[in-house]
């Protein structure tokens, strides 16, 4: 157990879960309980629910859930001990500083200094004689000293091990290298520096600490790797939810910020002075990410490039934008330029009036439905119109759909009647496709139990027993000694399961009340949420004692069937292996 339970328990009372929440979330109350829109996920109708009676929440729709502690961990991207830390600070609570198991946070501590230690090592190799290359190559990509330094830009030597090398002297190991991923391992076992004869961008995350890195090969010499090689996560670093240029941008973009698709066009945006450009790491947008953007600032303006690959990149963003609150508009680079050669080309003020051009995503979405239509055409016209009118159908401001449907009305010369009402037509439309996923995604989340229980399919009877007596156990901790007596831990059926009622049986003998908290430290926030969800099902009925006899049955009975069979298996082994004997006495027998 790493913090003191006792410390634990006063924080979460200090830190009630409503109040908490409904600092990020509006809240609605239904019942005893209370529901808003999940911030985790994209949604139109609230599935996240709060219970407020155990302190807990769960979302329907994505399947996270947890306490107040993981709650601030998801929404402030944030570890359980940072979470706990800042909770704790919000509420006057002191931490007790030693005598708790932290050694998750001093080897991540560790992997902070490597990288740090790593992206020096590489800024000093830019600048020495050996990095003359680098240094040639972005100075002739047009970024200036001062931008290289800002950005800490480096060169990784053509060697494959002096990264190693320098790492040791440092006093780091080998399986720390590793765990940072700096360095891979060969087949043969040996292991070898990760970049090697590349331009170096050091990823640094929000709160200033070197988490990764991204080196671009040489033009001509990207055979090995790709035209960039980026760190994989690591316990410090995860690409879905960082972003290139965030450490900077997120003190320049209040208003508005500006998403590219690649690190170069970050850096040329800043060095022209727009300081709120930020870029995915080599992934497609993500949720995590408009999180993360969405508490910093008002607008995102996507910047993604012409092709087609950048259109569906705008779709998904705008798709992911919807219901953030967040105004989103789109601008098209002309030429199918990248926003660093339209800078360099043209430069900042022929920028600043691209940008001051950016279009709503209604506008954007408008403009390219006449792709490939003949609009001079009645029949192309009907067309677009219908297709128009789908697109503003999706807005929920009655105010812009107006406005677009004069536009229209007069562009095309039909009827405002017509078309508001093709407009009306699809809304109803969208209500009745949206409330039927949305009720697909309540009986069927998007975690569903499987991906959580990957054992599931092995036994759904024996599995449903052992959820329900989680459920009950939850529920009624004074039955934990009576199913100690008689369900032995190695007789559940699933890993996740016999898991999780070994730490119940656990906290029991330590004499202290199980608390979804307890699980928050060591289980994972879909595997929380799963808990949290068994904890408000209501499984535990009127007679739980009952039902908690009926599951332990249940569980003994297919935890039997279910070893017959390994034991079947086992003799089949067995006799293959002595089959194999016999072969293997007669062959030698011959020779
Ligand atoms: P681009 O190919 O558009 O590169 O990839 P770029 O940013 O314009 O780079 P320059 O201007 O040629 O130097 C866009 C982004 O996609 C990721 C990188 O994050 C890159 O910045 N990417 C691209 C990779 O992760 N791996 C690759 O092999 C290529
Ligand atoms: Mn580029």
């Amino acid at each position: 157990m790493a913090i003191p339970q006792e410390v634990i328990e006063e924080i979460k009372y200090r830190n009630d879960i409503e109040t908490t929440i409904s600092q990020y979330v509006n809240l609605k109350r239904r019942g005893k309980n209370l529901v808003g829109l999940c911030p985790f996920h994209s949604e139109k109708t609230p599935s996240f629910t709060i219970y407020p009676e155990n302190g807990s929440f769960y979302c329907f729709g994505c399947g996270v859930g947890g306490d107040v502690i993981t709650f601030t961990g998801l929404i402030e991207n944030l570890d359980y001990i940072e979470s706990v830390k800042l909770l704790a600070e919000k509420s006057g609570v002191t931490l007790p500083q030693d005598g708790y198991d932290d050694s998750m946070q001093k080897l991540k501590n560790r992997i902070y200094d490597i990288n740090r230690e790593t992206a020096k090592f590489f800024h000093n190799h830019l600048l020495s004689d050996g990095g003359k290359w680098a240094r040639e190559y972005l100075l002739g990509r047009g970024l200036t000293p001062k931008t290289i330094k800002q950005f800490g830009l480096g060169a990784a030597p053509d060697s494959w091990d002096s990264l190693i090398k320098h790492l040791k002297e440092k006093g780091y190991t080998i399986s720390e290298m590793l765990t940072a991923n700096v360095i891979g391992k060969s087949q043969r076992g040996t292991y070898y520096d990760r970049f090697r004869k590349r331009v170096m961008f050091p990823i640094i995350n929000i709160r200033g600490n070197v988490v990764g890195f991204s080196g671009r090969a040489m033009p001509g010499e990207d055979k090995m790797g790709g035209k960039y090689v980026n760190t994989s996560d690591t316990p410090v670093y995860k690409k879905s939810e960082n972003l290139f240029g965030i450490n900077y941008a997120k003190n320049h973009c209040s208003d508005q910020i500006i998403l590219v698709e690649g690190n170069m066009d970050v850096i040329s945006l800043h060095q022209a002075g727009f300081c709120n450009a930020v870029a995915p790491l080599g992934t497609a947008f993500t949720s995590e990410q408009v999180n993360l953007i969405a508490r910093y600032t008002k607008e995102i303006v996507l910047m993604l490039d012409a092709d087609a690959a950048g259109q569906k990149a705008i779709r998904r963003a705008s798709q992911l934008l919807e219901n953030t609150g967040l105004n989103v508009r789109v601008v098209v680079i002309p030429d199918g330029k990248d926003p660093d050669e339209f800078i360099k080309n043209n430069g900042a003020d022929r920028f600043k009036a691209l940008l001051s051009g950016a279009v709503s995503d209604i506008e954007y979405k408008l403009l390219m439905a006449a792709d490939g239509l003949l609009l001079d055409t009645d029949d192309g016209r009907l067309k677009y119109l219908s297709k128009a009118a789908q697109i503003l159908s999706t807005t929920d401001d009655v105010m812009a759909r107006d406005i677009y449907i004069g536009r229209l009305c007069e562009k095309y010369e039909v009827s405002r009647t017509a078309l508001t009402s093709k407009v009306e037509e699809y809304r109803k439309q969208n209500k009745r496709t949206q409330r039927k996923k949305e009720i697909n995604d309540v009986i069927r989340p998007k975690f569903t139990k499987d991906d959580i229980n990957p054992e599931r399919r092995k036994s759904l009877k024996g599995v449903s027993a052992e959820e329900t007596l989680i459920a009950v156990l939850l529920q009624h901790p004074d039955f934990l000694d009576y199913a100690k007596e008689n369900l032995p831990p190695d007789k559940m059926i699933t890993n996740l399961n016999m898991r999780i009622y070994q730490t119940l049986l656990d906290i029991n003998s330590q004499g202290r009340i199980p608390d979804i908290s307890v699980f928050a430290q060591s289980y994972s926030s879909g595997e929380v949420g799963y808990l949290v969800s068994l904890q408000n099902s209501g499984k535990a009925g009127e007679n739980a004692k009952i039902v908690l006899k009926d599951c332990i049955k249940v569980i003994l009975e297919e935890n039997t069937l279910l070893s017959f069979g390994k034991e079947e298996n086992q003799n089949t082994e067995d006799w293959a292996s002595k089959l194999q004997e016999i072969i293997n006495k007669k062959s030698k027998g011959n020779g």
